[in-house]
């Protein structure tokens, strides 16, 4: 999987240079790395922090034959692949919130930022971004009731280079699953299992509306499926889920 490897001490956002790579026709298999981000950016167009060497600051580059409208997916199956690596080195029990962060005892230790380039109804390329606080020792007062690190929940530094190698392992093994199936049903089933969303109520922000429904089931298409309160079931592709209590 893995075409070409960039690493930096300090670059303004690992997603940007990325995409700069990308449209210049950088491979699928492209990795990006970064000690330390001066603009690392997270959703919606939020601010996220990555301190030198206490963090990972990855982006892969795909150039995948999926639709526009299938790309949720891939955050899904990135979401499975760094729980099950973060799982495989420390140990700690790893929870996926639905569709894109990862929790550990209720507290976000990673986030997945993924862009695409698309012209009608085919994409050009896919970014997926990966950050995670591995060894941060203190957080900001604004995001210190929200987020942990590796390291704070499990006592002991954990190595960056062991949690990016199994990244990349589970990554290759659930995208090529995909790609060449067709099939999401691998990751669901991580996601599934590894799940801080089903059962709890949750509050879905849509452009025109907000609905609090309960996160019933996750489709075969990766699809949340949430209960609204009329009884009826309807389904979520991404979009900003917020569980009640996280
Ligand atoms: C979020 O939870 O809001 C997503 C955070 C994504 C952060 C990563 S760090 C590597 C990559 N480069 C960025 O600028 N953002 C992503």
């Amino acid at each position: 999987f893995v075409d070409d490897i960039y690493y930096f001490d300090k670059v303004d956002s690992t997603n940007s240079f990325a995409k700069k790579l990308a449209l210049e026709g950088a491979k699928e298999g492209t990795i990006i790395l970064s000690n330390e981000q001066t603009g690392g950016r997270g959703r919606l167009g939020r601010v996220w922090i990555s301190p030198p060497c206490s963090s990972i600051s990855m982006s892969l580059i795909l150039k995948p034959s999926i639709r526009p409208w299938d790309a949720a997916k891939i955050t899904e199956i990135t979401a499975a692949a760094v729980a099950i690596a973060i799982e495989k080195v420390t140990n700690l029990d790893v929870n996926i919130k639905w569709p894109n962060d990862i929790i550990i005892q209720n507290k976000k230790v990673c986030g997945i930022l993924t862009e695409m380039g698309a012209e009608l109804d085919n994409i050009n390329y896919v970014i997926v971004g990966i950050g995670i606080n591995v060894n941060i020792d203190e957080f900001p007062d604004e995001i210190k009731e929200v987020a942990t690190s590796l390291k704070k929940v499990a006592g002991k530094e954990i190595s960056r280079k062991e949690i990016v190698i199994n990244i990349v392992r589970e990554f290759e093994k659930l995208y090529y699953n995909f790609i060449e199936t067709g099939s999401l049903k691998e990751t669901v089933e991580i996601c599934k299992r590894k799940s801080a969303t089903l059962g709890k109520t949750v509050k879905i922000i849509n452009k025109s509306e907000t609905i609090i429904a309960e996160a019933v089931d996750i489709n075969d298409e990766g699809e949340l499926l949430v209960r609204k309160e009329n009884g009826e079931i309807i389904s979520v592709i991404s979009g900003e889920v917020s569980v009640r209590g996280i």
